[in-house]
């Protein structure tokens, strides 16, 4: 397998082959999924919940951001590195978003993400024209879930929905070449998919996503409470870690996963 490029991404996406992602935060399980056959890594600021034990995002740091960055990219040997950009980091101007993804970038990410729309998109602009590809997250975003009053789908309403889709097509025009979408209805995910000309990774937003993302620790089965409708126990009926990522990867090619009980 040679390491997968921007233009592999894209090339799937308009083929229509699914792109399995996984959130990984250091060297073991970067080895473990990028031999498993996962096509991108996400270096999640989820790593504040799973890894820190805080109750939102919110406090992760950019320090903390580039130590599991590197911690990756050391490891990786074909697939994707994306690294969110945490909480503050890009929020008072491009220029210092440029900083912040830079730091990202110097560390090994192949791409930054960033939460939100309409306001992101002139610093969408501003780091693509500079050569730092950008992944933009809409729907539910994490970073502003107080904002948000807690973990709800999005985009539900007429009004939501067109929100959602002008703001996609604003961070398309303005360079994003990667949209996660969370917790939004399969048929407004699947309509984007297919207009946007980007790939749209989703985490409960159907299967007619061009891929998916899960947080390792949800599809492992290893973090505490309860898990949210999106997610699968891959662990279940699997002998190892190594099967059930390689369930993962297999079910996310076939269409298998998300299932409709795992669909808004
Ligand atoms: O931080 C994260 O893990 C994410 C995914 C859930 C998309 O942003
Ligand atoms: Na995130």
């Amino acid at each position: 397998r040679k390491p997968i490029t921007l233009q592999r991404l894209l090339d799937m996406h308009a083929a229509g082959d699914k792109i399995a992602m996984l959130t990984c935060y250091d060297a073991a399980f970067a080895h473990l999924l990028d031999t498993a056959g996962v096509d991108a890594l996400l270096i999640g600021d989820s790593l504040g919940n799973v890894l820190q034990g805080q109750e939102t995002t919110v406090p992760v740091r950019l320090e903390e951001m580039v130590y599991h960055t590197r911690c990756v990219a050391r490891a990786r040997r074909h697939a994707w590195i994306v690294a969110d950009l945490p909480f503050g980091t890009y929020h008072t101007s491009p220029q210092d978003a440029w900083h912040s993804a830079m730091q990202l970038a110097q560390a090994g990410a192949h791409m930054v993400k960033l939460e939100g729309g309409g306001w992101t998109t002139e610093t969408v602009r501003f780091l693509t024209e500079r050569g730092i590809p950008v992944c933009a997250h809409l729907g539910l975003t994490p970073q502003t879930v107080t904002a948000l009053s807690g973990f709800k789908v999005q985009g539900r309403d007429e009004q939501g929905a067109a929100q959602l889709k002008a703001h996609a097509r604003e961070l398309v025009q303005a360079g994003a070449q990667m949209l996660v979408l969370e917790m939004v209805p399969a048929a407004l995910a699947g309509e984007l998919t297919r207009s946007l000309g980007i790939p749209v990774i989703g985490i409960g937003a159907g299967a007619e996503c061009s891929g998916q993302v899960l947080v390792l620790h949800d599809m492992l089965d290893v973090t505490p409470g309860r898990r949210p409708r999106f997610v699968r126990n891959f662990m279940q009926g699997a002998s190892s870690i190594q099967d059930a990522v390689g369930q993962y990867v297999a079910d996310v090619k076939s269409g298998a996963f998300p299932a409709p009980e795992h669909t808004y």
